[in-house]
């Protein structure tokens, strides 16, 4: 049996919105440990960081499995990772800052962890202000190139979550594992089509 590609896109839908279900229910429940605010930004940023790398996995798995479906979500995907780095930064503008301009800025000219998710997130949103398909075609060969910052982007977030995870760096290296993965792969089917074209010429 084939399911139809757009159940499966609904289906991908709903599942993106899975983790807001889950930190609505635990605002409604209350169910937080003695720093809610805190709490509220760990999960959103595990959340965008989670996505972020899921969406750089669809590619990979349309070429090693020649599923076309997987490249249809990508968009989709990447727009889910933008939405929780944009709630993420929300909380640490209204909850943790309280919307202090001052200390918004001092803390993004002097905290370096700061600085490298701002920079991370930036990414994201033009990626995400580019992502229609008007976008695709008025821009041409420069929209793959600047769709190649999506990397660029996941690189700062591992460092972000490095630099956040201060001495516990279990899940840098998981996270950072996974990025690194999808990297070589990336660079290894470069060589081989370079490889590949040399040969014939
Ligand atoms: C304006 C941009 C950003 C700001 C101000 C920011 C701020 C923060 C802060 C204050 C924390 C610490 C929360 C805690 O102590 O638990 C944090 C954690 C984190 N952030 Fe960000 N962040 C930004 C962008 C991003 C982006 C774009 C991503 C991913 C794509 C990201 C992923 C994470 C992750 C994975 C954590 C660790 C969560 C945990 O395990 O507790 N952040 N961020």
């Amino acid at each position: 049996m084939t399911i139809p590609p757009g159940a499966a896109k609904l289906a991908v839908f709903a599942l993106g919105l899975v983790p807001l279900a889950l930190l609505l229910a635990q605002i409604i429940r209350s169910d937080f440990g003695p720093d809610p605010a805190q709490e509220l930004a760990g999960s959103t940023g595990e959340w965008s960081l989670r996505l972020l790398l899921a969406t750089l996995c669809l590619t990979p798995l349309r070429q090693l499995t020649g599923k076309v479906f997987f490249v249809r979500i990508r968009r989709m995907v990447g727009l889910f990772a933008l939405f929780y780095a944009s709630l993420h930064a929300f909380v640490w503008l209204s909850l943790l800052l309280g919307f202090r301009w001052h200390a918004i800025g001092e803390e993004l000219l002097e905290r370096p962890y700061v600085t490298v998710g701002f920079a991370s997130l930036l990414i994201l949103v033009a990626l995400g202000i580019t992502s229609p398909k008007a976008m695709v075609r008025r821009m041409g060969r420069n929209w793959k190139r600047l769709h190649r910052l999506v990397y660029v982007a996941a690189i700062l977030a591992i460092v972000h979550l490095a630099w956040v995870s201060r001495t516990d760096f279990g899940e840098t290296v998981f996270h950072g594992s996974i990025l690194a993965l999808l990297l070589g792969y990336r660079l290894w089917r470069r060589f081989a089509r370079t490889a590949g074209q040399a040969a014939r010429r």
